[in-house]
């Protein structure tokens, strides 16, 4: 049975700090991996715009000696996929040819049936639920500013709940970190993925709540972390997003009621003068390029394990 990553309840808490412990080797010693996925093919699906993603997965990929294919979800050059053939079908076609899939696209169901149906590993590159990818990278770079041992640290996401909120929601209590989820009323995360990580939280002893006073939220803050507000396909709820959010932007006074010491995250692309002012984003406590970095080493080391060319233990 092929290993996924749909969410990041795919990882036990080992598994986690194991691909962060392979990705920060990987990160030093790129050399002794060059080869590992030779003779591999990697089929890279993507239904939504990307830089980061694409970029570092098709790098990654050729730096572990394989191949990578980008095959549009859609339109005229693209997948059936994308007019209504099964992920079922595709699933099945695509294990007899490539070794894993990576997938960016609108429903997370879409990812489960491809992960259900494959006999390859099935990589989620964002869904509108959840976006492991970019978290498993966030985690890399916290453990860089603060230590492997994240206990005791507080990150406050600033914004509305979204697929990036869930899997921080999923990494907090894996990795030890609290979790505190800052937005309006009317734009929560999702009450199920809220009461699952507040279980788990209560059984490792990390901390996991909403609060919608951004300031009070942020106090004592190790990271203040933000998110675009208007994700992809909701630009026609913009205008009544962004009316909703006007509290939430992260400015400078935000980020000095956090730690002395807080970083300010962000996974790009950002729209400066909205979620986050340009001081803020451009300014000493940002680690933005370093997370867009991190994308590429936690995605190698993701896949060298996910690929059987690295031990999970
Ligand atoms: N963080 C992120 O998903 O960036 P891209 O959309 O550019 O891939």
């Amino acid at each position: 049975m092929a290993r996924h990553l749909r969410t990041l309840r795919d990882l036990s808490s080992a598994e986690f700090n194991r691909v962060l412990n392979l990705a920060r080797d990987v990160k030093q010693n790129p050399d002794a991996y060059r080869e590992k996925l030779a003779g591999k093919a990697v089929a890279m699906i993507f239904a939504k715009p990307s830089t980061r993603t694409r970029v570092s997965f098709e790098v990654g990929i050729r730096q572990l000696g394989a191949q990578s294919l980008f095959l549009p979800y859609g339109g005229d050059s693209g997948l059936h996929l994308g007019r209504g053939e099964t992920p079922h079908d595709t699933a099945k076609s695509l294990s007899r040819y490539v070794d894993a899939i990576v997938i960016r696209t609108f429903g997370q169901d879409e990812v489960d049936a491809l992960a259900e149906h494959s006999a390859i590993p099935v990589i989620n590159a964002l869904t509108d639920r959840f976006y492991p990818c970019q978290v498993l990278a966030d985690v890399m770079t916290m453990r860089e500013r603060f230590g492997d041992d994240l206990r005791g640290k507080k990150l406050v996401f600033v914004g509305p709940g979204n697929n990036v909120t869930h899997s921080l929601l999923h990494a907090g209590p894996r990795v030890g970190f609290d979790v505190v989820v800052a937005c309006p009323e009317v734009l929560p995360p999702s009450h199920q993925v809220l009461e699952i990580a507040r279980e788990e939280a209560l059984r490792v002893g990390t901390q996991v709540f909403v609060e919608h006073n951004a300031r009070k939220a942020v106090k004592d803050a190790a990271v203040i972390y933000t998110d675009t507000w208007v994700s992809m396909g909701q630009e026609r709820d913009a205008h009544s997003l962004r009316a909703k959010l006007t509290a939430y932007t992260v400015d400078d006074e935000l980020m000095e009621t956090a730690a002395p010491d807080a970083i300010f995250m962000h996974g790009l692309p950002a729209r400066r003068g909205e979620e986050v002012m340009a001081s803020v984003i451009d300014g000493r406590q940002s680690v933005v390029f370093d997370q867009a970095e991190n994308r590429l080493h936690a995605q190698k080391a993701l896949m060298l394990l996910l690929m059987g060319a690295e031990p999970w233990s």
